[in-house]
């Protein structure tokens, strides 16, 4: 009940249906008011008309009546009496016939000349009600007193009740309009929010959930919730890729120490053999020995570089210089395949780090681009710029590239898909850069070609 009060719907209808009946409640009463006004107006102004006519009338009669009977020569009781013979009769004829014209009105007079009481006539049931009145004085020459006509309020009022029934009726339909539009709106609204409430739950679950293109406002909010989810995601898997790399480093120290002296006993008796056996039969037999001792020597070189501790010598030097030589080192290892390695530096950029763990770094990289180029021809490229306080290099190849699936075991050790892989080269080069404060970020379409874009502090 509280979430129902609570709720953007409940509040939203009850704020516009407040706001309609004020609204419409205060146009009605001023409306009314005015109408009130103009109503009182014409109808005093039409009574009074009448109530004119009837003084007037009656004035008329009494002069005539003043000739016919030569009052100014019979005495006052005479004219008393003939006013009252004649005057009253024809007067009340008129007045009754003219009263039957409008049944609405009230009517009387009280003129003592003809009439000792008042005379009243008119509907009783309006008796007690709220009248408006029109009083006319007769001239006291012409026997005094006064007319009146009156109309009971009720009557005069009757158009404007019409009308303040359609205006009830507009406000009524105007609430229901209006919460019925405020539910279409909310409705809408409220099914976004219910998409992000209900994103978030999955969310909460599976990272990877992803919201689509809402538009509006909340479509911003789930935009933002997607970045941050990304980033989220992105920090998790940093975390995770460090932490194991940590451990994984310690146990490799060990192991590799306990097989290097024996792989450098291995070599050294093989090379001896290799000697005596020279042109006899056997010789065949060494050989593969020396191969593949080489190759676990690799290895064994590798795990050392990843497993050392992390001691980081820094100094400043020229990354222009630092890119050519590692372009020159590269080069060993195209043999004689047509492979283009290109190096592009937007100025002279200085850094502060340790020149040895990048060049490691890059040259991990740009030996697996070069090694990427399965088909023997193609193009790495190294693009170094300088980005506020940061150098971002870009590391581009036109190789084989990698499937979504093939990249998210880049970096942990011993993932490789080659046959004379050691898979540790992404794991030293990730090593290196987290170990600048910096990071590597991967582009790859199958079949089309890979950039590493490494980003570093420049650190000065
Ligand atoms: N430039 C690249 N193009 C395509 N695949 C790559 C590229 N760089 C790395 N990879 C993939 O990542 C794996 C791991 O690389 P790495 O750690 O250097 O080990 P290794 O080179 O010994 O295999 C490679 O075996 C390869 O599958
Ligand atoms: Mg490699």
């Amino acid at each position: 009940m509280k979430r129902f009060f609570q709720s953007i719907r409940f509040q939203l209808t009850i704020t516009i249906v407040i706001f309609i009946l004020v609204n419409t409640i205060f146009i009605a009463s001023v409306t009314l008011r005015n109408f009130e006004k103009g109503i009182t107006d014409i109808e005093t102004s039409r009574i009074s008309v009448i109530a004119s006519q009837l003084t007037e009338r009656y004035e008329r009669m009494y002069r005539s009546e003043y000739i016919a009977r030569n009052f100014a020569d019979i005495s006052e009781e005479q004219q008393r009496i003939y006013l009252r013979l004649f005057l009253k009769t024809s007067f009340e004829e008129y007045f009754n016939d003219l009263i039957k014209n409008f049944p609405e009105l009230e009517f009387g007079y009280s003129i003592p000349a003809i009439e000792d009481s008042t005379v009243f006539v008119g509907n009783n049931t309006y008796r007690f009600d709220k009248k408006l009145t029109v009083v006319k004085n007769v001239n006291a020459g012409h026997g005094g007193g006064y007319i009146f006509v009156d109309e009971p309020l009720p009557i005069v009022m009757k158009p404007l009740q019409e009308i303040r029934e359609d205006i009830n009726r507009i406000i009524i339909y105007s609430v229901i309009v209006a919460i019925f539009l405020v539910l279409i709106v909310t409705t809408l609204f409220t099914r976004r929010i219910i998409n992000i409430r209900r994103g978030l739950k999955i969310l909460e679950k599976d990272l990877d959930f992803r919201f689509p293109q809402f538009g509006g406002e909340i479509g911003d909010i789930a935009l933002s919730i997607n970045s941050m989810a990304e980033n989220l995601k992105k920090n998790i898997d940093a975390m995770q890729r460090s932490e194991s790399l940590r451990s994984l480093g310690m146990f490799t120290v060990g192991v590799v120490h306990e097989v290097r002296n024996p792989l450098t006993s291995i070599k050294g008796f093989a090379q001896i053999l290799q000697k005596k056996l020279q042109g006899k039969e056997e010789e065949k037999y060494i050989n593969p020995i020396l191969i593949e001792a080489d190759r676990l020597g690799k290895v064994v070189d590798d795990l050392l570089r990843f497993g050392r501790p992390a001691k980081i010598d820094k100094k400043v030097f020229n990354l222009n210089s630092f890119f050519d030589h590692i372009v020159e080192m590269s080069k060993h290892y195209v043999g004689d395949k047509n492979i283009v390695i290109s190096k592009e530096c937007e100025g002279d950029i200085n850094i502060n780090a340790d020149e040895k763990k990048l060049e490691e770094l890059f040259l991990n990289l740009v030996i697996n681009g070069i090694q990427s180029l399965e088909e023997g021809n193609g193009e790495v490229s190294i693009q170094v710029r300088k980005t506020g306080e940061n150098v971002v290099v870009n590391i581009r190849d036109t190789g084989i590239g990698m499937t979504e699936e093939e990249m998210k075991n880049l970096f942990v050790p011993f993932y490789t898909t080659k046959a004379e892989g050691t898979g540790m080269g992404l794991a030293i080069a990730y090593r290196a850069a987290t170990e600048h404060d910096g990071k590597i970020d991967v582009q790859s379409a199958k079949g089309e070609g890979t950039v590493f874009t490494v980003t570093l502090p420049l650190g000065i």
